[in-house]
């Protein structure tokens, strides 16, 4: 039984043989408020490029090797479709860990969960119902976490939005010219895009009956955002006055899981005023477009002639989580991936194979 230990790699190398050589504070993707409008830039530049390699069928292996854990207290069908997609596109690989499929502080502590997952996987992204499940992951984990939707917000939603509006900016504006219209309930979605679209110095507008209206926390950031870059935003409970400019028209669900108790009183507050039907949308610009994060209760929220116009981009936008998840998981991991030579690899190959040969093969 002889094999050779090639201490020609050994010797000069610091192999990290505890843990998948994680990093102590990985940067997450929780919260927009987080990152400067320059980083948002980037994250969209980033998946453009991503999106015109995808357009003409040659999407980097950026993510070679590399996995995601993703974690979902909730249903989806855009945003685990997005992710799990992204990953295998990009190289890598994503793990669908569907509500009560993993101890995530049931029987288990979230220190816990955070730890293990961050030994086996190179990110984390979780939909959790209350957002201080997602920061508290966020708190313990080793790799870089992202939010996939909370209570709180839905900052993967919000950017791939903007990216949607900058394809669809009308003639002779620039992305500081746009005005965003959202007519419905401060959900979280309303919440991650506010943040954006303030951040870029955009026009905001949100339309509520006064009890729904984004509440007074999230105004005082908005307009933070606004004195940096020069951006505006209003609330009203005007959904006519709202659209006369607007660029762009949003809606999203007017009651979310948990609230269906509320259903009754939330359907009076909102109908038939704050419904996003083609009456509403003749009173803004002929260029308007109209967008909706999906999924929808048609005939509730927006009426199917605007959900099926001409100029709604609601598909547009589906299709661009999937662009936008890859933007987001390679500024987050691609960093932190080894990349290994190719001479490295052959190397440790040869070694493992010089064992099985030796050891194994006289044992059979
Ligand atoms: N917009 C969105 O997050 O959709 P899903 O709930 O289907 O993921």
């Amino acid at each position: 039984m002889i094999y050779r230990v090639e201490e020609h790699f050994l010797g000069h190398l610091s192999i990290n043989l505890l843990g998948k050589g994680k990093y102590m504070s990985p940067r997450h993707f929780i919260d927009t408020q987080d990152f400067s409008k320059q980083e948002l830039l980037d994250i969209i530049e980033l998946t453009r490029l991503i999106k015109a390699a995808d357009k003409q069928g040659c999407t980097p292996h950026l993510l070679k090797d590399a996995s995601l854990a993703m974690i979902f207290e909730e249903p989806s069908t855009r945003t685990r479709v997005s992710f799990e997609v992204a990953m295998t596109e990009l190289g890598g690989h994503a793990l669908y860990l569907k509500p009560g499929e993993i101890h995530l502080g049931v029987r288990e502590s979230m220190y816990d969960t955070a730890k293990v997952l961050s030994r086996m996987c190179d990110a984390i992204f979780a939909r959790t119902l209350k957002h201080e499940t997602i920061t508290s992951l966020a708190a313990y984990a080793e790799v870089p976490v992202i939010n996939g939707l909370t209570d709180y917000n839905h900052p993967t939603q919000a950017v791939c939005d903007v990216i949607t509006m900058i394809e669809h900016v009308p003639a002779g504006k620039q992305l500081e010219d746009l005005r965003v219209a959202f007519i419905g309930d401060a959900t979280n979605v309303l919440s991650s895009l506010m943040s954006v679209c303030t951040k870029m110095g955009m026009h905001f507008i949100h339309a509520a009956p006064q009890k729904y209206q984004a509440p007074a926390e999230w105004q005082a950031w908005a307009l933070e955002n606004c004195r940096v870059s020069g951006g505006s935003v209003l609330i009203t409970d005007d959904p006519a006055a709202a659209v006369q400019d607007a660029d762009f028209i949003y809606t999203d669900l007017w009651w979310w899981v948990g609230q269906e108790d509320q259903i009754p009183e939330r359907r009076a507050a909102f109908m038939p005023t704050y419904q996003v039907n083609k009456e509403l949308f003749a009173k803004a610009p002929a260029h308007c477009k109209f967008m909706h994060c999906l999924p929808a209760s048609r005939g509730v929220e927006a009426t199917d002639d605007v959900m099926d116009h001409p100029r709604s981009i609601i598909f547009d936008q589906s299709e661009n989580r999937l662009h936008t998840e890859k933007g987001l998981l390679v500024y987050f991991i691609y960093h932190h991936l080894q990349h290994p030579s190719d001479e490295l690899r052959a190397f440790h190959k040869g070694r493992i194979e010089n064992f099985l040969n030796a050891v194994l093969r006289d044992s059979r």
